[in-house]
């Protein structure tokens, strides 16, 4: 049976840099209390009228390089964003046009930070399924036209930012590959991190109520979501793992969702792996939710900090609660 084997990455990020410097101009805030909390030092916003499929494509072109191919070549688009350029259609359909390609398929996904690991684990399901042979899969967000950047909203504002990753994944039978995915949800905690309006359990989807309370901006409850990210983090990791019979030694890089350095730390240690072999970007790009894994398995690669025949994990949990893994032998 084919599997899907990662074959070009690529990645691209707003040229706008927003320092936390730049944020306490707009917000009570400081670039010490986000550094010590986060680990972020900047972030990426879009310039006005930036589209997330614009972010895409140049993402997904860099990948289509790196793999060799055409765009010609991909036969199914999976597109991970809670951001998607309009209420609908998904941003998967923009991005088929954009690239000027056949009328193929394009599912899109939402899933959250976990979108580009729910989005891997589809694609190497068409692929195993004999569905798909060359799939585009990609994670864009555009968050910082929806956060509230006043100080109401400085708890959740200062650690999202906008960029893009895609990978081609294409149907192999040798050892590469994705040797396993493990998917998770628990939407008893879904209101923990969420963004709740547009509605459409509100005629006209919102209005000047809902607006005036700040309903429209992502809400998180920090401290839940914490305590939950590190547990579902390691979790995942010992499953996909148990799922492929390979040890945690074995591999030679683990690529989180970047959503907290602190977390990212309090894992590795609870894990007791070297933080040498555990990919770290938000420093410089914060949380861009779908988007955070493929940047940095691109930055990865790209470093020469994955060879051909390592194993890679890339694992993620984010709002839902959603939460997963991947382990891929590149
Ligand atoms: N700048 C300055 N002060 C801020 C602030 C900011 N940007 N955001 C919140 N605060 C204030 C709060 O108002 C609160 O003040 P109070 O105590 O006077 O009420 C205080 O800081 C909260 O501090 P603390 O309890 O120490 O915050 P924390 O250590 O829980 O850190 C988070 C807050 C959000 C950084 C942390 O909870 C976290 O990282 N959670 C997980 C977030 C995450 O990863 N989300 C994405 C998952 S995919």
């Amino acid at each position: 049976m084919p599997r899907a084997a990662v074959i070009g990455v690529g990645h691209h990020v707003p040229e706008r840099i927003v320092t936390n410097d730049d944020l306490a101009q707009l917000m009570d805030t400081t670039d010490a209390w986000i550094r010590e909390r986060s680990g972020i030092a900047e972030r990426r916003w879009v310039r006005p009228g930036q589209s997330g499929t614009e972010l895409a494509l140049a993402a997904s072109r860099l990948a289509l390089d790196d793999a060799g191919l055409p765009p010609a070549a991909i036969d199914l688009i999976v597109y991970a964003t809670i951001n998607p350029d309009h209420a609908f259609p998904g941003n998967g359909p923009f991005l088929q046009h954009a690239l000027g390609i056949d009328t193929v398929g394009a599912l899109d996904i939402r899933n959250q930070c976990t979108g580009f690991v729910y989005g891997i684990a589809a694609a190497d399901g068409f692929i195993r399924a004999g569905t798909a042979r060359t799939v585009l899969v990609v994670g864009s967000e555009i968050h910082s036209t929806g956060l509230d950047v006043s100080t109401r909203g400085r708890d959740v504002a200062v650690l999202f930012g906008d960029g893009a990753g895609a990978a081609v994944l294409s149907a192999e039978t040798g050892e590469r590959g994705v040797l396993a995915s493990v998917l998770h949800s628990q939407g008893e905690f879904a209101r923990e991190l969420w963004c709740e309006v547009p509605t459409a359990l509100v005629q006209g989807r919102l209005n000047d109520d809902l607006l005036a309370q700040a309903r429209q901006y992502p809400h998180m409850n920090g401290r839940a979501v914490f305590q939950h990210a590190i547990r579902r983090f390691c979790e995942a990791i010992e499953e996909v793992l148990a799922a492929a019979g390979v040890a945690k030694d074995d591999v030679a890089l683990f690529i989180p969702h970047q959503a907290n350095q602190r977390i990212t730390e309090m894992v590795t240690r609870r894990l007791g792996v070297d933080s040498s072999r555990v990919y770290s970007n938000i420093e410089r790009y914060g949380n861009t939710t779908a988007a955070s894994i493929p940047i940095a398995l691109s930055e990865a690669a790209r470093a020469g900090r994955i060879h051909r025949g390592d194993l890679v994990v890339l694992v993620a949990f984010g709002s839902g609660f959603t939460w997963g893994a991947n382990l891929i032998r590149w």
